[in-house]
């Protein structure tokens, strides 16, 4: 079978193939703990569900503008200008279908042939993917473990190249939920800046931070004159417990924003017309929605806490990055290779036999050596998992 260029390297979303496998063992019986999904666990607040099915019943269910209902555009920019204590355009606002399609846009638009985008390792799977697809090569950079893995601008001046167009980050981090310091973040920004390198900033976790005011440190919330060129990232998934829904944004200058609807003009169209409306209740109300994201990030924070209790007690000789935001724990595993079980996709599909306990394994994410477990998942199903997890290494 042969295929385009556009696609011959393509593989697909590692992250979704172990939740796949683990759920098509459930469904034959299995006794399998999941261990390895993106998402949170709650259901969507039901108001901001009703506003969908209210706008349904509306007869919201017709196309709308490309970059989203303005009405929507602008509860975000609303949102964002707080953030930032200055007007940011609702017009620099495009909501599309969910973050990952909002990076999509970003690479295509600003990233092409003969661009190389630096990408923060771990990275998220599908970063050097998107960067590909549009044609550019993406550049791994990895900062120390010790720093668990933040970056810093000698870290990034040790890779960069006249070729050198952007960068892509998350804080927090999928996979190491590690977070950057608004110290550390001005210094990478300011980096970008006086390189002219291209941020693509992804805050899509923003408001799952375990420390401080509960928001993580932000591009918006630096002093302007830190910024170059960016794209700022952020949407419904996480934060409001709506990763089916599909809604994420990008913010850019509104010239910028313009190229980047003409792109979705004509590959999706806008985002699914009820979804926007339940989107629109939850940015137009940030009062109700904080109510919520605060239970859920305390419920995330409280089971951070119990995982890294049961793996200092159950396995204190693994190193793990100790989670500040997100809802990922990072595991170093390497200690546990041996024969038959040379890197972390062997040692999950073992882990998965053995124990029926599905991790993603970190050559997912540019490093071989680790897995990454994912807690959003009830406490019992945690402690379960992970106790499995240790009496099968302690056999090892
Ligand atoms: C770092 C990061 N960015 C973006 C996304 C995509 O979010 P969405 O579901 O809104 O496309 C994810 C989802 O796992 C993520 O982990």
């Amino acid at each position: 079978m042969s295929f385009s260029a556009n696609v011959e390297k393509l593989q697909p979303s590692a992250t979704m193939a172990v939740s796949t496998l683990a759920k098509r063992l459930r469904a034959e019986g299995r006794d399998v703990i999941d261990l390895s999904a993106g998402e949170p666990d709650f259901d969507t607040p039901e108001w901001i569900a009703q506003a969908a099915v209210d706008g349904i019943r509306a007869g919201k269910t017709r196309y709308t503008p490309p970059a989203g209902v303005p009405e929507l555009r602008k509860a975000i920019a609303k949102g964002l200008s707080v953030r930032a204590g200055r007007d940011l355009s609702w017009e620099g606002v495009v909501v599309s279908n969910g973050a990952k399609h909002s990076l999509f846009n970003a690479c295509f638009t600003f990233f092409g042939p003969g661009d190389e985008v630096l990408v923060a390792a771990p990275y998220w799977t599908t970063y050097p993917e998107i960067v590909r697809l549009a044609r550019a090569e993406p550049v791994f950079v990895q900062g120390s473990e010790e720093r668990e893995f933040r970056l810093t601008a000698g870290d990034l001046e040790a890779v960069t190249t006249e070729r050198t167009r952007g960068l892509i980050y998350s804080s927090p981090s999928n996979p190491t939920g590690s977070v950057y310091s608004a110290e550390e973040l001005r210094a990478v920004v300011e980096w970008a800046r006086d390189r002219n390198v291209r941020l693509l900033a992804d805050e899509i976790y923003r408001e799952i931070y375990f420390e401080g005011s509960g928001e993580a440190p932000g591009l918006l919330e630096l002093p302007p004159e830190s910024l170059g060129p960016f794209v700022l990232i952020g949407g419904a998934s996480k934060s409001f417990a709506m990763t089916g829904w599909r809604i994420g944004y990008s913010w850019t200058p509104p010239d910028e924003a313009k190229k980047m609807v003409a792109l979705q003009s004509h590959t999706t169209s806008n985002p699914a017309t009820p979804s926007q409306m339940a989107a629109l209740a939850a940015y137009s109300d940030p009062g109700r929605t904080a109510h919520d994201v605060a239970r859920m990030r305390e419920a995330f924070q409280r089971r951070r806490d119990l995982v890294c209790r049961l793996f200092d007690e159950l396995l204190p000789g693994l190193a793990y990055v100790v989670p500040r935001g997100a809802f990922y724990l990072f595991v170093r595993v390497d200690s546990a290779f041996g024969e038959g079980v040379e890197g972390s996709t062997a040692f999950c599909s073992w882990l998965l036999e053995e124990t029926g306990v599905a991790l993603v394994p970190g050559a997912a994410f540019g490093d071989d050596r680790w897995v990454r477990l994912s807690y959003a998942a009830s406490d019992e199903t945690l402690e379960d998992g992970i106790r499995r997890v240790a009496d099968a290494l302690k056999g090892t």
